[in-house]
């Protein structure tokens, strides 16, 4: 019985996802105007635009709700979501979703360094690996909302990881997840981690 109880709600949770999900072909013409910044297939060429190509669609549909809300202040982004309907929204996250991401070259000065941070963490101060929540190869869970790193611009990356770890982005949910893992991290740590995710594929 509990079981039945239990893949019931499973189903239900799963039923709700389908009927949020955006339709990429639909969402393909309504992010043209995003092309500037982060590439008309998401794959952004300037370092401080993040990468959308192949982003989990949950998370990427999370995202702009923030973004438009002013949960995650994006200054770049300001009235560009306004007038778009949650629909649109997802339908944006479902094209991106379907492109693929590029990947880029880590430093070799600190790949070892920061291989070490995204697979082992830092566990003299009880800070878990990356990998638990973002997997091994970066890709993520995107049933989870856990985003896609590997591949993604170094830049942008310290800069989260920056901004989560002085309180600047916030919008990582009521366990401060991001928040307490960033405070573990030094800029050297950052620099590290992030040069590692900019090649991990
Ligand atoms: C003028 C440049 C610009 C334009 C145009 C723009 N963005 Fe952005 N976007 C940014 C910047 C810069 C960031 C990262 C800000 C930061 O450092 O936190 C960002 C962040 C994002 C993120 C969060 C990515 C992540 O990995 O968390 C999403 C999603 C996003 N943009 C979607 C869009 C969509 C959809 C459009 C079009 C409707 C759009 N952007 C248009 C500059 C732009
Ligand atoms: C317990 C799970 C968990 C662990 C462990 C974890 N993360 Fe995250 N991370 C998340 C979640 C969830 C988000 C999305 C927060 C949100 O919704 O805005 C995130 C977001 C991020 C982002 C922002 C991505 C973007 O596109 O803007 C970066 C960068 C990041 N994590 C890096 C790391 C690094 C580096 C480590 C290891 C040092 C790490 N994370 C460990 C759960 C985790």
């Amino acid at each position: 019985m509990n079981k039945l109880i239990v893949s019931l709600l499973l189903t239900l949770g799963i039923t709700g996802v389908a009927h949020a999900a955006g339709d990429a072909a639909a969402g393909q013409a309504k992010a043209a105007v995003c092309g500037a910044c982060h590439g008309p297939d998401g794959n952004s060429m300037a370092p401080n635009f993040p990468k959308l190509a192949g982003q989990g669609e949950r998370y990427l549909n999370k995202q702009l709700h923030d973004i438009k809300s002013g949960k995650r202040q994006v200054l770049e982004m300001t009235g560009l979501l306004t007038n778009l309907s949650d629909q649109d929204l997802a339908d944006i996250a479902a094209y991106f979703a379907s492109q693929k991401g590029s990947v880029g070259a880590a430093d070799p000065k600190v790949v070892a360094r920061g291989e070490e941070l995204f697979r082992g963490g830092k566990l003299d101060q009880g800070m878990p690996a990356c990998t638990g929540c973002h997997s091994p190869n970066g890709t993520g869970n995107a049933a989870a909302g856990f985003p896609h790193l590997g591949g993604q611009h170094a830049q942008y990356v310290t800069k989260q990881l920056t901004d989560f770890r002085e309180g600047n982005r916030t919008n990582d949910g009521d366990t401060m997840v991001m928040r307490s893992i960033a405070a573990k991290l030094s800029n050297k740590d950052i620099e590290a981690v992030s040069s590692y995710i900019q090649g991990l594929h």
